[in-house]
């Protein structure tokens, strides 16, 4: 199979993934090309956050609301950004595209450039993968990022058929942050975040079986392992970010059972 790797790195840990991932679809027998996404200007830290800025309260938002969450999830605007001419503008003869990028909170501004700009993806099955600093969240990582990428390659006719996130361990901001992730995943988890990074065995396990999924080309992300690994389960983060009416729904719904059960 023919693939088209593209990414956007801002500090090198995303291209570090695709690498990998290359490497690892050349060894199945596959032919890979690369297309390197780069900013006409590449912001410097803090400019970058105060663009995303709107965002945080949005988010505080979804913590007390399931639906909103998914709302917002689903319709958020993202910023574009000018991006360099592309290698590959047109993806047409490739048999599978995949994507990738670190999260900026939100999708990076690159890549909205990215899926506008880029052509003959009507049709097309793409990989989405991406390094962040914390576990695999459902909520704040998995959902935030790759939803809304879904959502946009469904626009242009294209499907995201495989998804990978693992940890860089890595947070450009402060490593203030790299502790609350680490504390996150203790609790989520009972891991360190370690154990979620590219290099880990969970790392290896996942980068094989994403690239199993882009080549088999399952059609809806719902079937993709990496999306069923990330949605299943709700743990603290996911109680704490249920709204009190869905709390009570399952409050009601297991009461029901439980009398049913009993009669
Ligand atoms: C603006 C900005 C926002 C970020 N937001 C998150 C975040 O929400 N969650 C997270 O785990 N990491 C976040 N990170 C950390 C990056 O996702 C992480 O360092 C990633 O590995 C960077 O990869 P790259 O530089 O190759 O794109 C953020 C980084 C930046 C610059």
């Amino acid at each position: 199979m023919n693939v088209l790797i593209a990414f956007y790195s801002r500090t090198g840990y995303t291209k570090e993934l695709a690498l990998i991932i290359a490497e690892e679809l050349v060894s199945k027998g596959h032919e890979v090309e690369l297309e390197k996404i780069e900013p006409v200007k590449e912001d410097n830290m803090w400019p970058l956050l105060w663009r995303t800025q709107w965002y945080w309260g949005a988010l505080a938002l979804g913590i007390l609301s399931n639906r909103y969450r998914e709302y917002f999830i689903s319709n958020y605007r993202i910023p574009e950004v000018d991006i360099k001419p592309l290698a590959h503008p047109d993806v047409s003869k490739y048999d599978r595209v995949c994507i990738g990028c670190g999260k900026q909170t939100i999708v990076p501004c690159a890549i909205e450039a990215y899926l506008r700009q880029v052509k003959g993806l009507k049709g097309k099955k793409v990989g989405g993968f991406a390094t962040w600093a914390g576990p695999p969240l459902k909520h704040f990582e998995v959902e935030h990022l790759f939803r809304p990428i879904a959502d946009r390659l469904e626009r242009r006719g294209a499907s995201l058929v495989s998804i990978v996130g693992l940890s860089s361990r890595y947070h450009e901001y402060h490593n203030q942050m790299l502790n609350i992730f680490e504390f996150l995943s203790r609790v989520r988890y009972g891991k360190p975040i370690s154990y979620f990074s590219v290099h880990s065995d969970y790392g290896r396990q996942h980068i094989k079986l994403f690239c199993d999924e882009l080549v088999k080309g399952t059609t809806d992300i719902k079937d993709s392992r990496g999306w069923r690994r990330s949605f299943q389960g709700t743990g603290i983060l996911g109680v704490a970010s249920a709204s009190p009416w869905t709390t009570l729904e399952r409050m009601r719904t297991r009461f029901e059972k439980k009398v049913l059960d009993k009669a």
